[in-house]
């Protein structure tokens, strides 16, 4: 094990879009960042990042299969000895219209809710031991009920998409709830409408600026916020 002084975070469904830019950004901050990602995808980006004088390196995982979640405590604490921060970012949107399969909706719930649930499980031992432990869920505003309610969604409120980023999001205030007395801080972010493979190339931000809200949520001080839902620096209505 290396002698780590830094804080060290882990981000799922970091290969690329969103969840690598937040890697560059917290190991820009002087995090040592480990990216994961599924199928071996996360070793170009990590060393990519190492080519630019960061701390970064690649782990494999899928946050739908279980041995890859399993692993990531026993790796994190013979690599660093510690985890500070977790990201989850990792997810699909598999529906595209009203129509969608039960098949997809378990695909998608396996991806955005019961992946980001189980790592999280797995890694809070290591976040209790963490000075400044911090969890952001990568949520979206099309998990807000208060917005899609009020007919805000337009032809993104799909059946699948928002309603496992809901669950995420009651995730987030229940877990924050159950670590209210701990230094831990769970946040759900929403990054804004952002070019992406996921978000499309019509999206007005770049992921320089879709980065931004998780990089805060999960560099905040002790007397930041916890169990809320942020863009940027406003909280949005669950
Ligand atoms: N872009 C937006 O406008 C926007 C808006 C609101 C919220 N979000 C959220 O932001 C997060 C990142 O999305 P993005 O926009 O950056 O999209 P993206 O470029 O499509 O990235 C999605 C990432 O999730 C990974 N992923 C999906 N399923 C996975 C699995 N089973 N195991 C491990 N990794 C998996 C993908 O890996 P592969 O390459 O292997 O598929 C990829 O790294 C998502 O949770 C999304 O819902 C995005």
């Amino acid at each position: 094990m290396e002698n780590h002084s830094k804080k060290v975070a882990l981000i799922t469904g970091a290969n690329k879009g969103l969840g690598l830019e937040i890697a560059r950004q917290l190991a820009q901050q002087g995090v040592a960042v480990v990216l994961g990602a599924r199928q071996g995808k996360a070793e170009e980006p990590a060393a990519a990042l190492r080519g630019q004088g960061l701390d970064a390196r690649a782990v494999e995982l899928d946050v739908t299969n279980d041995a890859d979640i399993a692993a990531l405590p026993g790796f994190l604490q013979d690599t660093f000895g510690r985890l500070d921060i977790l990201i989850n970012n990792a997810g699909v949107q598999l529906d595209t219209g009203f129509e969608t399969s039960p098949d997809t909706l378990r695909q998608t719930y396996e991806a955005n809710v019961i992946g980001p649930y189980a790592i999280t499980q797995a890694l809070l031992p290591l976040l209790h031991q963490a000075p400044a432990g911090r969890i952001v869920n990568q949520s979206s505003i099309l998990g807000s009920l208060a917005t899609i309610s009020a007919g805000q969604g337009g032809s993104w409120a799909t059946p699948g998409y928002t309603s496992s980023k809901a669950a995420l999001n009651m995730l987030t205030v229940v877990l924050a709830q159950h670590l209210a007395d701990s230094p831990i801080k769970v946040n759900a972010a929403h990054p804004g409408w952002v070019k992406t493979d996921l978000g499309g190339a019509g999206a007005p931000l770049d992921v320089r600026e879709g980065a931004r809200t998780a990089v805060r949520l999960a560099l905040l001080p002790a007397d930041g916020p916890t169990g809320g839902y942020f863009h940027n620096e406003e909280q949005l209505p669950w």
